[in-house]
């Protein structure tokens, strides 16, 4: 087994804490007393900017479950020290969801810690920036899918709507639908993204009013399936509008979390909802999706929709991802 690497004495984490009513947030340093209890230390080299992250950072976000708590849903870097013979100092490794950057210190510090049992092998193929380009946006967006290709939508079966397609989840949905085949539709409220789209694959779009406004409980069926990332009024109109046995991949709230609906699309079209949560996916399946994202499910062009930030630059991704303002994903260059 490798050698354990020594942890730095001091290092820089963004925190954000909580006094009364008052959140302050900001670049501090902290030491190894300061991260959680776990077997595997990581030197982060790069996080990512995820809507998640912008609730983490704001008063009324509902995301923080602790504080002080270094934000970070999603991290790439070296292990430091491990106490799984499985996983060796040195190798390069990915971890997100579960508890990280909610309940306990996430990626926006230059060292995590973390259960064993939560670390991912960087699959071959990809660096850890690649994998933070990704991120825990473009694994949902794999993971939606997957889904939607295991419960039996093919490429020829028709058009498959992607909505918030500008985001980190949608830009993703559009890259991986595209390469794989399908004839992928962007809903989005950015018309000066519809190049980007149509960069990635997308052959139509829709406004973000087409995909969203008042209409009857059926409408004419059109999407052979949908990946939806915005909720709210959207949602209900994918339901309404999906064709026969068709279904949608729900993965996101950005317009809101509340879903009015009728039965009718389920129990007159027999159309799916199918839910996806990032956060709690076992692990065993979590690493195997990597290992497709890697090949197979690889969000192809998402690169030329990447800002990179580093630590001192969050603030201001942090407040525009949770304003709607995303164009593609952030990156964050933590250290190295
Ligand atoms: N379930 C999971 O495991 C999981 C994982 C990752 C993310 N998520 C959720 O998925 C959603 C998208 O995440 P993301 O990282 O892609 O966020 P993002 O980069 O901010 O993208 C969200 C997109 O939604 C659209 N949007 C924003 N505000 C809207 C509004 N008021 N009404 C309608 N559309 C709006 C915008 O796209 P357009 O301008 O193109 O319309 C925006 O770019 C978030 O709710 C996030 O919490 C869930």
């Amino acid at each position: 087994m490798s050698e354990p690497i020594a942890l730095p004495a001091s290092f820089r984490a963004y925190v954000v804490e909580r006094r009364d009513d008052e959140l302050r947030r900001g670049l501090t340093t902290f030491s190894a007393e300061d991260l959680p209890p776990g077997e595997v230390a990581i030197a982060v080299e790069w996080s990512s900017v995820n809507f998640k992250d912008g609730l983490a950072a704001r008063a009324d976000g509902k995301v923080a479950r602790v504080y002080p708590l270094v934000p970070g849903i999603d991290l790439a870097g070296r292990v430091l020290v491990s106490g799984d013979p499985a996983i060796a100092p040195g190798a390069a490794v990915i971890a997100h969801g579960y508890d990280i950057g909610t309940s306990r210190h996430g990626g926006f510090a230059e060292v995590a810690r973390v259960p064993a049992g939560w670390v991912v092998p960087l699959p071959e193929g990809l660096t850890e920036r690649d994998a933070m380009a990704i991120g825990t946006a473009g694994f949902t967006a794999g993971m939606s899918v997957a889904a939607l290709e295991e419960r039996g939508l093919a490429p020829g079966d028709g058009p498959v709507l992607v909505t918030g397609a500008s985001g980190g989840v949608g830009s993703a949905a559009v890259a991986i639908l595209a390469s794989r085949g399908h004839e992928v539709w962007a809903a989005t409220g950015k018309p000066e993204e519809h190049a980007r789209l149509r960069d990635l694959g997308a052959v139509g779009f829709l406004s973000r009013d087409e995909a969203g406004g008042p209409g009857r409980p059926l409408e004419s069926a059109r999407w052979a399936g949908a990946v939806d990332t915005v909720g709210a009024a959207t949602l209900p109109y994918v339901l309404r509008t999906l064709r026969i046995g068709a279904a949608v991949a729900s993965s996101g709230n950005a317009g809101g979390a509340e879903l009015v609906t009728t039965v009718l699309p389920f129990i007159l079209r027999g159309v799916a909802l199918l839910g996806m949560d990032s956060a709690n996916l076992a692990i065993e399946p979590r690493r195997a999706l990597w290992r497709r994202l890697a090949t197979d499910l690889l969000p192809r062009g998402i690169d030329d929709g990447i800002t990179e930030v580093d630590l001192d630059g969050l603030e201001a991704a942090l407040d525009a991802i949770v304003a709607g303002e995303a164009r593609g994903r952030w990156v964050v260059r933590v250290g190295g």
